[in-house]
């Protein structure tokens, strides 16, 4: 059951997914839930403690002696793992390259997707990521899938002075057998190649009132509350 509001943006890599959430979920004042974060986490983890991250029993069993805590500071989802942040980590090669041998575990899954339903019973929540509009939140009505042209998406990627190679993660994401990367049933589809990011969260904004949602403007600032 959804106590609070969730918002659920799915979509491949690049596609401009967190940078929408984390607009979004500025302008509403909900709290910005980044869930690719937490599979970097645990694959930085991983990959630190020299466990071999195709070894789903290795990495189930790092994670049993491993204290995970997930929390929020400025309006944004944070982990911690043994009280240690891995924030500096999480785009670095070695990451890139294992986040999505970690996603498929299925254990590794359970247990972030756990903590990742814990945020909606404090907080009303933009959350990104792969699965949350099909496995995570199927029961929320706000879903959105973002997309981008893979051409778009690989020139951002190189923008941001990034070579991760998304084709082969999408890839992996797409195909795996546990929450794999779809569009859910009742998303609404938004391709962003031709959006900036204000855009795109400007027509989820239209969407969510469309849905019924009551958003109001406060100030000039652009910021918006709801009312129920
Ligand atoms: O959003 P991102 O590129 O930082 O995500 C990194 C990887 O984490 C992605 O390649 C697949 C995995 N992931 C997932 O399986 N499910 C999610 N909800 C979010 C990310």
């Amino acid at each position: 059951m959804v106590e609070h509001l969730v918002i659920a943006i799915d979509g491949p890599a690049a596609s401009g997914k967190s940078s929408v959430a984390r607009a979004l979920a500025r302008r509403l004042g909900f709290v910005y839930v980044n869930t690719g974060a937490m599979y970097r986490a645990i694959t930085w983890l991983a990959v630190s403690k020299g466990v071999p991250t195709a070894d789903a029993n290795r990495v189930h069993q790092l994670l049993h002696f491993t204290d995970i805590v997930c929390g929020v500071a400025e309006g944004q989802s944070t982990i911690l793992l043994d009280g240690l942040d891995p924030e500096p980590h999480l785009v670095s090669d070695e990451v890139n390259a294992n986040v999505s041998a970690i996603a498929t575990i299925p254990e590794v899954r359970r247990i972030l997707v756990a903590k990742q339903r814990a945020y909606a019973r404090d907080h009303d929540i933009v959350m990104e990521g792969r699965d949350i509009g099909s496995a995570v939140f199927p029961e929320t009505p706000y879903k959105f899938y973002v997309d981008a042209s893979p051409e778009v998406r690989a020139r951002r990627r190189a923008a941001q002075g990034l070579t991760d190679s998304v084709a082969t993660r999408d890839k992996v994401d797409s195909t795996r057998r546990t929450s794999p990367l779809i569009i859910a049933e009742d998303a609404h589809v938004i391709d962003s190649s031709n959006l900036t990011v204000d855009g795109v969260a400007g027509e989820i904004v239209g969407r969510l009132k469309l849905k019924g949602l009551k958003l109001v403007e406060e100030g000039k600032g652009g910021g918006m509350k709801y009312e129920v």
